[in-house]
C-alpha cells in the first residue's frame, strides 16, 4: 500500500504492506447536515469509466477493494441503494464483520446498518437474499404513492416518499429523522446520477481498477444531464495496480 495523499493538507508518502483503515476518518458529527445524513458514495470504474463487468462490479473488484467496501458499511448507519443493483448483485442484509462491531458501539451505533433501497415497480424477485435474515435489520423501500405496492414481497417495510416520483431530497430528510447520520450510497449509476444532480453526493470513494473494458455500461452517474460541481482530492492510495481516491464536495 502506498499513501499518496492523505486527508486536506496532508501531503506525503509512505510505504506500508497493509490498507490501514484505521486512519481513514470515515464518520464525524461535525460534518453531518441538519436536514439529511452526510452522503458517502462507494463506487469501483474501470480506467475506461465502465462500471460493469459482465453486468456485475465484482469482476472489476479487488482484496483492498473489498477491505475498503465492508470498512465503508461499518461506519455507515444505512445503505442506500437502487433496486436495480439490488438485484443485480443479490444484495443481502449487511452484517457487520465481528472486529468492527465494538468499534460500532462505542459509537453508540447499532450493530448492523440498515439496508434502504429506491424502487418504483417494488418488484423484488422473491428468492432476492436481502428479504432474509430476522437477526438483521428490515430493509426498508423508499418508492412514490403511485407504486403498487401489493407486488412487494414479504420481509422489506414500504415507505411512501412523493407522489408520482419518489422524492430523494425529502427521503434523505426521512432518513435524518430516523436517525441516520452517515448514509453510504453503493449505487448504481442512474441512482447515483440522481444525487449528483440534487447535490447530495458530499463524498465519494472511487476505486480505480487497471482495466480497460469498453462495452455499453460506461459512467458512474448513468448518463444525466450534464452538471459540474466540484470536489476536493482527500485521499489517494495505492494497492498494487489499484487507486482508491476519496474526493470530498467543495461547499
Ligand atoms: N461499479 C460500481 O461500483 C457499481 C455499483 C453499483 C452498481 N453497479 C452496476 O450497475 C448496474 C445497475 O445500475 P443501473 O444504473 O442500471 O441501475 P440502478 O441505479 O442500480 O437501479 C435502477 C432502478 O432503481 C430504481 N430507482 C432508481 N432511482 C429511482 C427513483 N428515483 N425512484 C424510484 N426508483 C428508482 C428503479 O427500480 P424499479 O425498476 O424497481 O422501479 C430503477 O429501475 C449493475 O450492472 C451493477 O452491477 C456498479
Amino acid at each position: 500500500m502506498r499513501v499518496l495523499v492523505n486527508g486536506a493538507g496532508d501531503e506525503r508518502s509512505a510505504e506500508g504492506t497493509e490498507l490501514d483503515l484505521d486512519a481513514l476518518d470515515l464518520r464525524s458529527p461535525a460534518r453531518v447536515p441538519a436536514d439529511r445524513p452526510w452522503v458517502m458514495a462507494n463506487m469501483v470504474t474501470s480506467l475506461d469509466g465502465a462500471y460493469a463487468l459482465e453486468q456485475r462490479s465484482a469482476g472489476l473488484s479487488s482484496d483492498a477493494d473489498r477491505q475498503l467496501f465492508h470498512r465503508l458499511r461499518g461506519a455507515a448507519d444505512a445503505i442506500l441503494v437502487a433496486a436495480g443493483t439490488a438485484r443485480t448483485e443479490r444484495y443481502r442484509r449487511p452484517s457487520t464483520a465481528p472486529e468492527l462491531l465494538e468499534r460500532r458501539r462505542s459509537q453508540g451505533m447499532s450493530p448492523h446498518p440498515r439496508l434502504v433501497l429506491v424502487s418504483a415497480s417494488l418488484r423484488l424477485p422473491a428468492d432476492l437474499p436481502l428479504l432474509e435474515g430476522d437477526d438483521l435489520p428490515t430493509p426498508l423501500v423508499l418508492h412514490p404513492a403511485s407504486s403498487d405496492t401489493s407486488v412487494l414481497p414479504p420481509g422489506i417495510e414500504p415507505r411512501t416518499v412523493g407522489d408520482e416520483q419518489l422524492d430523494l431530497r425529502a427521503a434523505l430528510s426521512g432518513l435524518r429523522a430516523d436517525g441516520v447520520e452517515v448514509l453510504l450510497c453503493e449505487g448504481g449509476p442512474h441512482l447515483l446520477g440522481q444525487l449528483h444532480h440534487l447535490d447530495l453526493i458530499d463524498e465519494l470513494f472511487l476505486t480505480i481498477s487497471a482495466h480497460l473494458v469498453g462495452g455499453p455500461r460506461v459512467g458512474l452517474l448513468g448518463g444525466i444531464e450534464e452538471t459540474a460541481r466540484p470536489y476536493d482530492l482527500y485521499r489517494l492510495l495505492r494497492a498494487e495496480q489499484m487507486l482508491l481516491a476519496t474526493y470530498r464536495r467543495q461547499r
